[in-house]
């Protein structure tokens, strides 16, 4: 595996194998890569000739509140990642490659409305803006791709849908299942900071998901009811300060009154101060591979 840090070294190598013919995959990161990052760069080997996992933590997607100075990072240890998975190239660029004129200097916004205005929008209003800008900002660079990216951020992924559609971009997108701990938690980089307690108790919200996905299963389709299936089981954890349990059109991601059998189900729990979200559907419960979800 080779590491880039250059945009102009980068696009001067995909150039080199889109001459031969070959097919590029794109696994946007910000690393302290993890068996969920692995799974995308795995499936992007089993699909592409060519490999390409992006490591920046994106300054443009953090509030000022938020935890860009101490969001965990080891290039060493995502340089090993991405390579054991398949990964090529594993670009690593410096903030002052990707924004020359600094955070400040950056003067265009790619934003999707309506889809960025709820759930995690409505805690983290600038939030996808600075997403998207930097995902368009790769996906220029890339060029012509297939882009992997984890349904652990499922408003995320419909954003970059949308934003795909809208603008054109010559790009397939791929979304890969969440990968878990054996005791249902969402992998995340985030889970570096729980304590012992709040790590114990993390796995509620899995499990909030799952009892409302299980009792629509069972029948129940009332939101009110379902919501407050959820509320009980994070209720278990007096350390979970719930930000939002939902239950979601997976399209629109409008919030439903009713549910049926498309309806995603969507939390973000805080354990002091470390905020945790997942998301899952009625076929995450069929999921043999996933013992702490299925059981
Ligand atoms: P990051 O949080 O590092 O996640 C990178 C990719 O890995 C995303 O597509 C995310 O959904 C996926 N991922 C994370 N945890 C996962 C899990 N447990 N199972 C499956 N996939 C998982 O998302 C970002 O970075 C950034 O917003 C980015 C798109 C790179 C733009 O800066």
């Amino acid at each position: 595996m080779k590491t880039l840090t250059t945009i102009s070294e980068l696009r001067a190598e995909i150039a080199q194998h889109r001459l031969q013919g070959q097919s590029i995959g794109l696994v946007p990161t910000m690393g302290y890569l993890h068996s969920g990052h692995a799974s995308l760069i795995e499936r992007a080997a089993a699909e592409c000739d060519l490999v390409i996992t992006t490591v920046f933590v994106n300054p443009l997607q953090f509030a000022a509140t938020e935890d860009l100075s101490s969001y965990p990072r080891d290039a060493p240890g995502d340089s090993r990642t991405a390579a054991a998975a398949g990964a090529d190239l594993l670009f690593l660029p410096g903030l002052q490659e990707m924004y020359p004129l600094g955070r400040e200097g950056v003067l265009t916004s790619v934003s999707v409305n309506e889809l960025s205005a709820v759930m995690e929008g409505e805690s983290r209003p600038t939030h996808f803006a600075g997403m998207c800008t930097v995902v368009a900002k790769l996906f220029n660079i890339a060029g012509p791709c297939t882009a992997y990216f984890g349904k652990k951020d499922f408003q995320q992924l419909a954003i970059v849908q949308a934003m795909v559609r809208d603008l054109s971009f010559d790009v397939e997108l791929v979304g890969c299942e969440i990968c878990r701990e054996p005791d249902g938690l969402a992998m995340s980089s985030r889970n570096v900071y729980l304590s012992t307690e709040q790590r114990a108790a993390a796995p509620v919200l899995a499990q909030a998901l799952v009892a409302a996905a299980r009792s629509l299963s069972r029948g129940e389709t009332s939101v009110d009811r379902l919501r407050a299936t959820m509320m009980d089981v994070i209720s278990t954890q007096a350390i979970g300060q719930v930000e939002y349990l939902e239950v979601v059109d997976p399209i629109t991601l409008r919030p439903l009154t009713q549910a049926d059998a498309r309806s995603r189900f969507f939390g973000a729990v805080r354990f002091g101060s470390v905020r945790l979200i997942d998301n899952l559907d009625l076929s995450e419960l069929d999921l043999d591979s996933n013992a702490a979800i299925s059981q």
